[in-house]
């Protein structure tokens, strides 16, 4: 496996390896410093990132090498360079590059003319490695043995609703996917490859209208903003109108059962898909689940750059 271009590309072996390593540089940071030694690492974001950027840029330097972040404008791509021919100029210079952007066909682009890992860090479809980081949150809280637990996403039928079911797939998961329908629910393309990949798993998904119906006896309870980057404006007042049912407040979180935690890839706008009360309440593992960014990052760029990774089988 060269690349990262989506959550499906992994298989379970590959996220088993990735959580485990990712565990070990939460305990020793420094534990490979000198595995991207000499190296540099390219960030290239069109979108904004707090998490990302940081955690990218960080987890490049415990590995020892360098990372170059570029601005989405800063490239000749802006003035009509290719694609292609960016990937095979970034190939000539950095070992790895990160992207985030809009179109997933532009990171799929990139990985298909380039020599080296590129490694998705959030497009409109998917954010394979949010969900890295959200299952080694998981693990500390659950341990591996998931049987009888349900995994639920409330919200936008967005990006972090798709990677939220192929990861729950992998992972041979019960991951339910709660949206209000219609132009909100999540890609068919994207429900249809989390059925494929459980098929092979035993993972159960399941994708539904009805938010109180998820939340019942969920060991996970997940939401993400309802206005996503690159959301049009104009589609704001009836995009919340639609979604103000699917608000993670107590009376939700209390459906849940008594040991569940709150999840929230961030950034989070509190009274809006999720209340101050439940954010910042004891359930919530949201500064773990950003810490833990760094850890999987960095697991990625050691295995990937390594070759160590099988990808997917199905
Ligand atoms: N969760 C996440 O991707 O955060 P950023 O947009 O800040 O990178
Ligand atoms: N769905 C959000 C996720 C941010 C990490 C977005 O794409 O803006």
């Amino acid at each position: 496996m060269k690349d990262l271009l989506r959550t499906s590309d992994l298989s379970p072996a590959d996220v088993e390896l990735l959580l485990d390593t990712a565990a070990q540089f939460a305990v020793k940071p420094f534990l490979a410093n000198t595995a991207l030694a000499n190296r540099t690492v390219a960030i290239y974001m069109t979108k904004p990132s707090t998490r990302t950027r940081l955690a990218s840029e960080t987890a490049v330097a415990h590995l020892g090498g360098s990372p170059i972040f570029i601005r989405g404008d800063d490239l000749q791509i802006g003035r009509g360079e290719t694609i292609a021919d960016t990937a095979r100029i970034i190939s000539g210079y950095a070992s790895a590059l990160i992207i985030r952007t809009f179109k997933q066909s532009d990171v799929d682009e990139l990985g298909a003319n380039s020599t080296i890992p590129i490694i998705n860090g959030l497009t409109d479809d998917d954010h394979p490695t949010q969900l890295l980081a959200d299952w080694v949150t998981i693990r500390e809280a659950f341990g591996k043995d998931i049987a009888g637990r349900k995994f639920t996403y409330v919200g936008d039928g967005n990006n972090m609703a798709h990677a939220w079911l192929t990861m729950g797939a992998i992972m041979g998961a019960h991951v339910v996917v709660a949206t209000p329908g219609g132009s909100y629910a999540p890609d068919i393309s994207a429900v249809s490859k989390a059925q494929e990949i459980a098929a092979k798993t035993g993972a159960k998904i399941e994708v539904l209208t009805d938010p109180e119906a998820a939340a019942k006896d969920a060991s996970v309870l997940y939401t993400d903003v309802w206005m996503s980057m690159g959301d049009p404006e104009e589609e704001r007042v009836s995009k919340l109108k639609a979604l103000a049912p699917f608000a993670v407040d107590k009376k939700l979180m209390d459906l849940t059962v008594p040991d569940s935690i709150f999840m929230h890839c961030l950034p989070a706008h509190r009274g809006e898909e999720v209340s101050a009360e439940v954010i910042d309440g004891e359930r919530s593992v949201i500064w773990r689940e950003a810490y833990h960014r760094r850890t999987t990052i960095q697991a990625i760029l050691y295995h990937l750059v390594r070759g160590e990774l099988s990808g997917n089988t199905y």
